[in-house]
């Protein structure tokens, strides 16, 4: 079985990788095997969250680490990167079959992701941008679309809402997909997943 690794990667410290990587892992841990690396070397995914019957969640402190547990690892890994874009994050964009990047619906996170995103489209690497954070009733996730879209990289029609379940799952060492799986946190993580899952058919299977 080979190795597929999807990277959650964004400069923006706080803007939603963390939370983004450990529900995507959750939701598509719901089919299949994946391992979920935190490339954090803070840690805070690791010490979060103990995983599961088909979830398993390792750390990977340093570069060197890092390549080990994805040349190790079978079948689906999701990697959570720090908000830098040298070293573990940039690894793990490298080895990835698709670079999935949060970004919150504001001009000052736009700002921050668009050199990412058009050097993701340059190199020609497949991505898929995730509006998060996202306040409902608002026109900011509708522009955010635009502007991302104007950049040439697909947007997710699904987005993550601006919802507490997702900090206060993480805080009790869930996932909003396996803590409510009936609710509404967990059927858009789900439509993520589902986007993640046919991008990576269309390109690496
Ligand atoms: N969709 C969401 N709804 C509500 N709160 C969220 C959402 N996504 C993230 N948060 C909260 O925002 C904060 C930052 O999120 P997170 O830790 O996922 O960001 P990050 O990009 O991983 O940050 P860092 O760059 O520091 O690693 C956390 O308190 C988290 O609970
Ligand atoms: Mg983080």
């Amino acid at each position: 079985m080979s190795t597929i690794v999807v990277a959650v990667v964004g400069r923006k410290g706080g803007g939603g990788k963390t939370t983004l990587a450990a529900n995507l892992a959750a939701a598509l841990a719901r089919t299949e095997a994946v391992v979920l690396v935190d490339a954090d070397p803070s840690g805070s995914l690791v010490s979060l969250l103990p995983g599961g019957d088909r979830l398993r969640v390792v750390a990977a402190r340093t570069e060197e680490v890092l390549e080990r547990e994805l040349d190790r690892a079978r079948g689906l890994v999701v990697v959570d990167t720090p908000p830098v874009l040298v070293g573990p994050a940039a690894l793990a964009v490298g080895r990835a079959a698709l670079v999935v990047v949060p970004v919150c619906p504001s001009v000052v996170d736009l700002l921050s992701a668009a050199p990412l995103v058009e050097s993701l489209r340059k190199a020609g690497k497949p991505a898929l941008v995730v509006l998060t954070q996202v306040r409902a009733g608002t026109r900011a996730a509708a522009t955010a679309r635009e502007a991302v879209a104007a950049l040439g990289l697909p947007v997710a029609r699904a987005e993550l809402r601006h919802r507490v379940i997702y900090s206060d799952s993480l805080a009790a060492g869930r996932t909003a997909v396996d803590l409510a799986p009936g609710g509404p946190a967990a059927a858009e993580v789900r439509s993520i997943a589902s986007e993640v899952r046919r991008l990576l058919r269309k390109g690496t299977r």
